[in-house]
């Protein structure tokens, strides 16, 4: 008897194995055995199955590794404060009775949509409380707070605490709110990255440019232009022949950290799926009416013969996105500040434009050059906001202004006009502790 009950289950869940394993991998119908809808940050990957079930059979662990696959570098450059060797440590080992923190799904599940909080976060906010019971008795300034407002902005994260070190509250706590000397790191010269690509014997495609005189036009006055990138850079197949619509796969053989990270983001994360680019009509975001047939592309902000970034570091975006908080940029103090610089009355590095924030400059290395590069995912820095702090605001605002200014969700809203409402005391007890 024990035998066949053994041998019946066997038998059934190798079929419903096999059943979700070809539907995952080989059906045309995957939204049939999808169990519910994804979270904001996948909900456009949601019909990859694969690229989180990567084998019909793994488990949790094949699970593990697709997540570790796409966020393992991100967690890595944020010092993550609690990664899983801390949890494999034996003396470590009692806490993971409740939250088995080794991995991933046990705080971020997925096909939970109604149940899922900000960040894909699928656990109750009081959750520090099962591993840090003692902190109140530990320290004083903790006694009497509660175990949800830990990780409410602006004094700890799960992950990345990068802004929110004691020591760097105490190295940084004395500037004014605005700093003596507030500009943004400058923009390579067009020529460092120019230097690097000499012309290839490509067809000129003369008749291409009488053809276009207002191509060609624009394209002359352009960086690629001033790079020797002439129409071929982008318009050539290998086999020399004339490409009507270069798409993504020719930025990239000239701009691969570009399409790196834009492919990490929401912007373009469907196209490192070899998925067409998501459409505004698609998301629960507010955007423009007439940007709801667009896709997203490079084009999307790059106009390709002109490549102007000033357009592409504003305007561009306020021709898609249509919430309240992009919508106040253009009348709060920095959209002032970037109106000055455009009429030229303000260096341009002393602007503030939705780039500066949601695309910040950063260098990097290129075949052993420093080059400065605009960092193409757009959520790198987004969430939670103290990821901000360090390579965007701390560039022309005190480090004190800056966390009580990302905490006040008001501000979020009206696009940064006004002084925060609210002080968060993280300095204060910092300063205290290190008195004491
Ligand atoms: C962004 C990653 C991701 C994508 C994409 C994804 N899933 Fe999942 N899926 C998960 C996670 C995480 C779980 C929960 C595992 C857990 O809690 O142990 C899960 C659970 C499931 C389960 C329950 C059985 C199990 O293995 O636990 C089914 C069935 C399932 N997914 C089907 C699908 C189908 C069908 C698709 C494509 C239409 C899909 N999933 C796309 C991440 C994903
Ligand atoms: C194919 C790559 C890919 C896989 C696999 C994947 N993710 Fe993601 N994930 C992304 C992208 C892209 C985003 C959106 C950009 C962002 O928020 O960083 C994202 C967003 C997130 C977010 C933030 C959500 C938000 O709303 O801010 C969390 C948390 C997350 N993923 C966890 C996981 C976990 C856990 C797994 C494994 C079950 C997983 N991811 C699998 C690519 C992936
Ligand atoms: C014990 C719970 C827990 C575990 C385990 C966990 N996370 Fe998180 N995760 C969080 C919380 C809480 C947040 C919200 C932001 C914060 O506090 O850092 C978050 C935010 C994120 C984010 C978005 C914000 C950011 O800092 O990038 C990503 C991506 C993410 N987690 C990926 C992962 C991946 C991948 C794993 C597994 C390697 C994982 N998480 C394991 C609790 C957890
Ligand atoms: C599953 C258990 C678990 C959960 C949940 C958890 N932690 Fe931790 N936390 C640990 C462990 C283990 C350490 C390492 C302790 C050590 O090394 O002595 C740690 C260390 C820390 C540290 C010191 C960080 C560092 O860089 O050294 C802080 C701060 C912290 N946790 C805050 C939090 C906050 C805030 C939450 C909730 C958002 C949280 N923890 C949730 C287990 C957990
Ligand atoms: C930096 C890359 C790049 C360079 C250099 C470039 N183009 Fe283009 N061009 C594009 C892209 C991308 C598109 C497709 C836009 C779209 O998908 O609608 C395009 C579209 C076109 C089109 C067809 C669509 C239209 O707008 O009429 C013509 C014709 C064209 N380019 C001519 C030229 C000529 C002539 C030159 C040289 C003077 C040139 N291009 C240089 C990227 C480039
Ligand atoms: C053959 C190589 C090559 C290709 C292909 C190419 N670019 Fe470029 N791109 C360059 C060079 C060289 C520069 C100038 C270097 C610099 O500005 O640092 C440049 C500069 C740029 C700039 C900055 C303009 C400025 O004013 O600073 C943008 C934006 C840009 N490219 C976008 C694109 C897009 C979008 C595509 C695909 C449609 C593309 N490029 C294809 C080589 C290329
Ligand atoms: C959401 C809008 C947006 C999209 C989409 C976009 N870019 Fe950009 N890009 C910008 C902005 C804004 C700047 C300039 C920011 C600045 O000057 O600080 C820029 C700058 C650049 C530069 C100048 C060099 C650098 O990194 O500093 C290159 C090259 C470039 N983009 C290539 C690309 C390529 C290739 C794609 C497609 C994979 C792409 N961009 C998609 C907004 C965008
Ligand atoms: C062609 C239209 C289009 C343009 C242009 C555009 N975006 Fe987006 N943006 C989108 C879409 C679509 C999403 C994905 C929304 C989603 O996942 O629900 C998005 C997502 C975002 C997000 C992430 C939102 C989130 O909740 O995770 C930010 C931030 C963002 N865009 C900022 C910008 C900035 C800054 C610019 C200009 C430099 C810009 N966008 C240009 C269409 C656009
Ligand atoms: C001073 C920095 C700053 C500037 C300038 C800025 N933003 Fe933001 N943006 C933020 C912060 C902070 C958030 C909120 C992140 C969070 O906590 O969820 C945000 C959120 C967003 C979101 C996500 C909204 C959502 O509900 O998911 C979009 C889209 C966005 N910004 C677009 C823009 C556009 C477009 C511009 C320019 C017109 C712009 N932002 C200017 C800092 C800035
Ligand atoms: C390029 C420098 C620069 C960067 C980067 C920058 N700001 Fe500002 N910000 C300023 C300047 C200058 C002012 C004052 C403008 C004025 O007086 O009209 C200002 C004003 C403000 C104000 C309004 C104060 C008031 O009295 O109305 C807030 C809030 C603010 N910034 C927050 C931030 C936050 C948060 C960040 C990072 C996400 C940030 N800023 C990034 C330069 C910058």
């Amino acid at each position: 008897m024990k035998k066949l009950i053994w041998g019946t289950w066997l038998i059934v869940t190798t079929c419903l194995a096999s059943y979700y394993g070809y539907t995952l991998f080989k059906a045309d119908n995957k939204e049939a055995l999808l169990i519910g809808d994804a979270s904001h940050g996948h909900f456009q990957i949601e019909m990859a199955c694969t690229a989180c079930h990567t084998s019909a059979f793994g488990g949790t662990e094949s699970l593990q590794e697709s997540c570790v696959n796409c966020h393992a570098e991100e967690l890595e450059e944020a010092h993550d404060s609690h990664p899983q060797k801390k949890f494999t440590d034996p003396r470590n080992a009692s806490q993971l009775e409740t939250i088995d923190a080794r991995y991933c799904v046990s705080c971020h599940t997925e096909h939970q949509k109604e149940q899922t909080n900000p960040m894909g976060l699928t656990l109750p906010k009081d959750y520090c409380f099962h591993c840090h019971q003692d902190i109140g008795e530990e320290r004083d300034s903790h006694k009497n707070l509660t175990f949800d407002s830990c990780a409410s902005a602006g004094c700890h994260n799960y992950h990345d605490n990068r802004a929110l070190y004691e020591d760097f509250l105490l190295e940084n706590h004395q500037d004014s709110w605005v700093k003596q000397v507030a500009k943004i790191t400058e923009a390579n010269a067009a020529s460092t990255l120019a230097a690097q690509f000499i012309p290839t014997p490509l067809p000129p495609f003369a008749e291409k440019k009488e053809e276009h005189p207002d191509i060609h036009k624009d394209w002359s006055s352009s960086a690629h232009a001033s790079g020797n990138v002439d129409c071929a850079g982008c318009h050539s197949t290998d086999q020399l022949q004339w490409i009507e619509k270069p798409g993504i796969e020719q930025c990239q053989t000239c701009h691969m950290n570009e399409v790196e990270g834009y492919q990490a983001g929401k912007h373009g994360m469907r196209l490192a799926l070899n998925m067409a680019g998501i459409s505004p009509a698609e998301s629960s975001l507010p955007f423009k009416e007439q940007s709801l047939v667009l896709q997203q592309s490079c084009n999307s902000c790059h106009e390709p013969h002109t490549s102007n970034t000033q357009f592409a570091s504003k305007e561009a975006c306020l021709g898609c996105h249509n919430d309240q908080h992009s919508l106040a940029f253009e009348a709060s103090p920095h959209g002032q500040l970037l109106n000055n610089a455009i009429a030229g009355r303000l260096p341009a590095n002393e602007a503030v434009s939705c780039a500066t924030c949601h695309m910040p400059r950063q260098e990097k290395n290129h075949h052993g050059t420093k080059v400065i590069e605009v960092n193409h995912n757009q959520n790198h820095n987004l969430r939670p906001n103290e990821k901000m702090i360090r390579p965007v605001c701390m560039q022309c605002h005190s480090l004190g202004f800056s966390i009580d200014a990302l905490a006040d969700e008001q501000l979020i809203n009206n696009n940064f006009t006004g002084k925060p409402s609210a002080h968060i005391p993280s300095i204060d007890w910092a300063i205290r502790r290190s008195e004491n």
